[in-house]
């Protein structure tokens, strides 16, 4: 049988560890398989566009599991009472083939993307970084305002989106949770939430090369954490906040980034760093106060692999409620496949025989 983990369950698993506990410790897993770059068999994720959105299927192996993340992206979803974002996985076994888990990965990427922002803020942000923008406040906003807020010690948030409602929503969502030491500033435009902060995170859905940032809202010292422009012809930053010569773009893996993420505006030859380099020390993630950063981030198939593998081990350990679901074949002989129809025609041949006799 092969476990099963789905949005209960996930609920279940990270409401008992607690929410933050889970980002911290995400963002480890990550950060540690970022740090055995090497053993990775990569490659970009394999879209499928149409005019509306896009799906997405992002393998990868380190040679003993293998992953795969289904997950779409389709901006005008939320008008017609869905998510922009759905996902699902599986983990597997390289050396047998077989999948040991089928899980849900929607809330999933939201706090993997939460960690993965945190972690690259970690190693680019200035260490004092206190205030952040945060534009786009829709599905992924609540986890990234807990992970910068309890992993990287923000203290005020400035909350900007076109639609007052989804800001609304987080502020209510912020406040039930009841976050000490967080100020919550709801602001008129993103260039106010942006002024004065040191870090700007930005999480929009808009299927188009949208400008959510403008050269002049960079101050010196920002971190951009650029989350929401993450397929070809969807951006969010405008070319001109990458080619400052005081900027530092940081990217998860080139090949798909350059297809995917800001860079794609640029030429093939412009410079990002590829975060495993600044994981490793060979790169560095800041180099002074006054450079601005930029993490361009797309979600690279690593973060889901190290993702799949935390909640399953988290599945695991607790053997009382543990679902599995049947979707390989156990069998006795298993050159034999064809036993698991011969049994039932048998059994239905003989029920329609007894109904004829009678
Ligand atoms: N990089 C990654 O790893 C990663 C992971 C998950 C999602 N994403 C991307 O993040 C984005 C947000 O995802 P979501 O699930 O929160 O989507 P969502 O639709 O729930 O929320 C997006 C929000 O952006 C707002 N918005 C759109 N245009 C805006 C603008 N010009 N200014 C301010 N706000 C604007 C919308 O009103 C909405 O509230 C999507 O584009 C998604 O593809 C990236």
């Amino acid at each position: 049988m092969v476990d099963f983990i789905g949005i209960e369950r996930v609920r279940e698993l990270v409401t008992r560890k607690g929410i933050a506990a889970c980002i911290e410790e995400l963002a480890g897993e990550i950060e540690a398989d970022y740090r055995r770059w090497p053993d990775f068999d990569k490659s970009p994720r394999h879209a499928v566009h149409s005019p509306v959105g896009v799906i997405e299927l992002m393998p990868i192996s380190d040679g003993k599991l293998y992953s795969f993340k289904y997950v779409n992206g389709h901006p005008k979803n939320t008008a017609e009472g869905l998510l922009t974002v759905t996902a699902f996985g599986v983990l597997a076994d390289v050396d047998t083939g077989y999948p040991l888990l089928l899980s849900e990965l929607t809330l999933t990427t939201a706090l993997r993307t939460a960690a993965m922002s945190v972690l690259a803020a970690r190693h680019m942000a200035r260490r004092d970084s206190r205030v952040m923008a945060l534009i786009g406040n829709g599905a992924q906003s609540e986890f990234q305002s807990i992970a910068f807020h309890h992993l990287l010690g923000i203290r005020e948030l400035r909350l900007y989106d076109v639609d007052p409602a989804a800001t609304a929503k987080l502020e209510r969502n912020l406040e039930a949770l009841n976050l000490t030491g967080l100020r919550v500033v709801r602001c008129g435009s993103a260039g106010e939430a942006v002024r004065g902060a040191d870090i700007v995170t930005t999480v929009t859905a808009d299927k188009r090369n949208a400008i959510i940032l403008t050269p002049e809202m960079i101050e010196p010292g920002m971190h951009v954490n650029a989350v929401g422009g993450d397929c070809p012809g969807k951006t969010e930053l405008h070319g001109d906040i990458l080619a400052r010569p005081d900027a530092r773009v940081v990217v998860e893996y080139e090949p798909q980034s350059r297809v995917e993420g800001e860079v794609q505006q640029m030429p093939a030859d412009f410079p990002v760093i590829e975060f495993a380099e600044v994981v490793a020390g060979r790169a560095t993630g800041r180099a002074n106060d006054r450079e601005v950063t930029i993490f361009d981030s797309v979600g690279f198939a690593l973060e889901d692999f190290s993702a799949l593998r935390y909640v399953h081990r988290l599945h695991r350990e607790d053997r009382a409620s543990r679902a599995t679901i049947d979707i390989v074949p156990e069998l006795e002989n298993p050159k034999d496949l064809f036993s698991l129809l011969a049994e039932r025609s048998a059994t239905v041949r003989a029920a329609s025989h007894l109904r004829v006799s009678a």
